[in-house]
């Protein structure tokens, strides 16, 4: 069965502010690298796919068409940018690419989704053997409240709901979802939800009232909607994980080193102590640190005396000596914190700070 994939980037990113006012989330970086193209290797590696529609809003689309026409991605994939107006809902935005996917069946992906490898091979291999009209993917979640939610019966889903105040499944959908082109019709019957969004969950549960077969199915291992900073600090930690250690820099006796590290090459670390997993890449500068575990460390970041775990630092920003350890942070581009006139400074203190930072941001004691 050939097929064709739709990834949605549009949408405002809202809840990751201020880091989404300059970047859209889909880019933002787990693990070093967007979470658009995490998704890109998944459908590479475990799909047919060869031809992408990617859903973008106006205000980053171009942004986003750039840095996945200048990516190794552009051999693989043929791509077609489709621009959303506003983002009036996951169906309106799935109805703006009919026109490209010429009635074939096609898979549906958040562009806000990590998910560990293996998962979409086996969904695909349900859709193509059962053939189904629709084939949604859950994932059990303890409070399903924040998502859409699937109630299921010998196989088959029997009601969708978007964002139920009073649940009565434990199954969201997990934002991936696979459509033999027949969606269309269904979106065409639906109306915009309480939040004047074309919702695709009603587009679906359409489906299921005309009587039409729509399957699900249960990712077993891990899954993350990143759109908050604590879900992408999470989907961080996961992803470093199973990163194998490469060191491809000089690693001076004056660092430790324990468990899975990668240390890009360029990078300069002395006096420091470095807990992974951690990824540090090109081009950084670490002296007198603690760092990790579960951190990320983008191009040509300098830290100097912290203290920093479970988080990510995006290129080119600076810190030096902060006196608490930094803890569950994401920080933005082009960030200087300079805290050196501070001398009652304990970096072995345990005080703990939290900080979400977006680009630029500039803080210094005088
Ligand atoms: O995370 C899974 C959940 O994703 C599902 O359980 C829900 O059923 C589904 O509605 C969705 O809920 P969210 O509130 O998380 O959706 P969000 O607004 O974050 O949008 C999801 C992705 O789709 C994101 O990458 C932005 C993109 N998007 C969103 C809208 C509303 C668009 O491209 N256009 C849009 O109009």
């Amino acid at each position: 069965m050939t097929m064709k994939a739709v990834i949605l980037s549009g949408g405002s990113g809202a809840r990751l502010a201020p880091l989404t006012n300059t970047i859209t989330k889909q880019l933002l970086p787990v693990a070093n690298k967007p979470t658009l193209f995490h998704i890109l290797e998944l459908i590479k590696e475990e799909t047919p796919v060869t031809s992408i529609s990617i859903v973008v809003s106006e205000d980053y689309g171009h942004q986003v068409k750039e840095r996945i026409l200048n990516s190794e991605y552009k051999k693989h994939f043929e791509f077609d940018f489709v621009f959303q107006d506003k983002p009036l809902g996951l169906a309106h935005a799935v109805q703006l690419t009919s026109m490209h996917m010429q009635n074939e069946s096609f898979l549906m992906f958040l562009g806000d989704i990590l998910i560990n490898k293996g998962e979409i091979k086996k969904a695909y291999e349900q859709f193509t053997k059962n053939k189904p009209e629709t084939l949604v993917i859950l994932k059990e979640v303890e409070d399903p409240r924040p998502y859409g939610l699937a109630e299921v019966e010998n196989g088959r889903v029997t009601k969708l709901v978007e964002k139920p105040q009073d649940p009565k499944s434990n199954l969201c959908l997990a934002g991936i979802y696979m459509f033999n082109p027949s969606i269309f019709y269904a979106i065409a019957n639906i109306k915009p939800s309480y939040r004047n969004e074309l919702e695709i969950t009603d587009a679906v549960d359409f489906q299921i009232s005309q009587g039409k077969k729509v399957e699900y199915y249960v990712i077993k291992s891990w899954w993350f909607d990143i759109g908050t900073p604590e879900n992408m600090i999470k989907a961080n930690e996961v992803a470093l994980e199973i990163k194998k250690p490469d060191l491809q820099s000089e690693i001076k006796p004056t660092v430790k080193i324990k468990g899975t590290v990668t240390v890009e090459k360029n990078v300069l670390i002395e006096n420091s102590e470095i807990t992974g997993p951690v990824i540090i890449a090109k081009n950084s500068v670490i002296k007198g640190c603690k760092i990790g575990p579960n951190v990320s460390i983008g191009e040509s970041v300098t830290l100097e005396n912290i203290k920093i775990e479970n988080s990510i630092i995006r290129e080119n920003t600076r810190i030096h000596h902060f006196p608490e350890t930094i803890s569950n942070s994401i920080f933005g581009r082009n960030i200087e914190l300079n805290f050196s006139g501070n001398h009652s400074v304990n970096y072995n203190g345990n005080k703990k700070v939290r900080y979400i930072l977006g680009d630029d941001t500039k803080c210094s004691l005088l």
